[in-house]
């Protein structure tokens, strides 16, 4: 049984990469995660290839047991993984509660790292694991702090294992998006902020043509996607501008 499996599928990137799978790849199924249910089960009937609903918490140790045990039990070809689940929260370290830093590292880090582990022994030769990341990794950010450290993470783990998985021929893609207008992602980030953390979002990109790109870059093995001019100039400038200078003017950008 052919597959793929996409966590934060309930909204934004996650659901739109659900589409663009379904539409790109032949597969006998796709396993779709998220907490809302009713969400999930909606995309099983918007489409038309099957859909699997798996409810599961992944910020809960107790959701890689159950997913373990259901890859036990059906084994199968896994041909695509998408690690969509991830939030932000802005604000500076007095702003942002120790437990909504905590749930940001357990998601956008450890869980990424469990699925991907998970998955592993039920891929094969030209299977694809994409890594959503954010220009975020790109560079330390003031008022997006942990969340940006939580992607640099991401970057770092999805490189290494890109040339770790050589031999076995497996893709691995950081997708490093800038702002992406149409998903949940803005709202859930300034959700309970200061407004003046960040007031402007602006050339913010849209999911669809962000998942389009990620999934042709995936196909060439890129280590790195950066869907968009806006991301693809922040990583180049991040490479040469000292981060210091970047930082600086990231300080007087999000209060303009
Ligand atoms: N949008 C942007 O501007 C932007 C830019 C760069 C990178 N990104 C990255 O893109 C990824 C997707 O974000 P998005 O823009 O699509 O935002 P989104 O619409 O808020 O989607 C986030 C998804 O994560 C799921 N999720 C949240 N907490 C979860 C948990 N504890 N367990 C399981 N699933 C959970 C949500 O589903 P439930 O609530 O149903 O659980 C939802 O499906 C994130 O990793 C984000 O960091 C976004």
């Amino acid at each position: 049984m052919q597959i793929a499996i996409v966590t934060g599928a309930s909204s934004g990137l996650g659901y739109e990469f659900v589409k663009q799978i379904a539409q790109k790849k032949k597969l006998d199924a796709i396993w779709v995660i998220a907490r809302r249910e009713s969400l999930l089960y909606e995309i099983a009937e918007k489409l038309s290839v099957p859909i699997v609903p798996i409810t599961l918490d992944l910020t809960k140790q107790e959701s890689f047991s159950v997913l373990q045990a259901l890859l036990k039990e059906k084994k199968p070809d896994i041909r695509i993984l998408v690690n969509a689940a991830g939030f932000g929260k802005m604000g500076n370290y007095a702003e942002i509660s120790f437990q909504d830093s905590g749930k940001m590292i357990e998601l956008n880090c450890s869980a990424l790292v469990w699925m991907t582990s998970l998955a592993l022994p039920y891929m094969t030769r030209g299977a694809q694991i994409l890594e959503v990341c954010s220009v975020a990794s790109f560079q330390p950010l003031p008022s997006l702090n942990v969340y940006a450290a939580s992607k640099a993470f991401v970057q770092s783990y999805s490189r290494s294992l890109r040339w770790e998985l050589f031999e076995r021929g497996i893709h691995v893609t950081a997708v490093c998006p800038y702002w992406i207008k149409d998903t949940e992602f803005i709202s859930v980030t300034k959700k309970d902020a200061n407004s003046q953390a960040i007031k402007h979002f602006p050339l913010a990109s849209r999911a669809h043509n962000v998942v389009r790109a990620a999934l042709r870059d995936s196909k060439l093995n890129l280590p790195v996607s950066t869907p968009g001019p806006i991301a693809f100039l922040l990583r180049f400038l991040t490479k040469f501008i000292p981060h210091e200078i970047v930082i600086a003017c990231w300080e007087g950008f999000r209060r303009l």
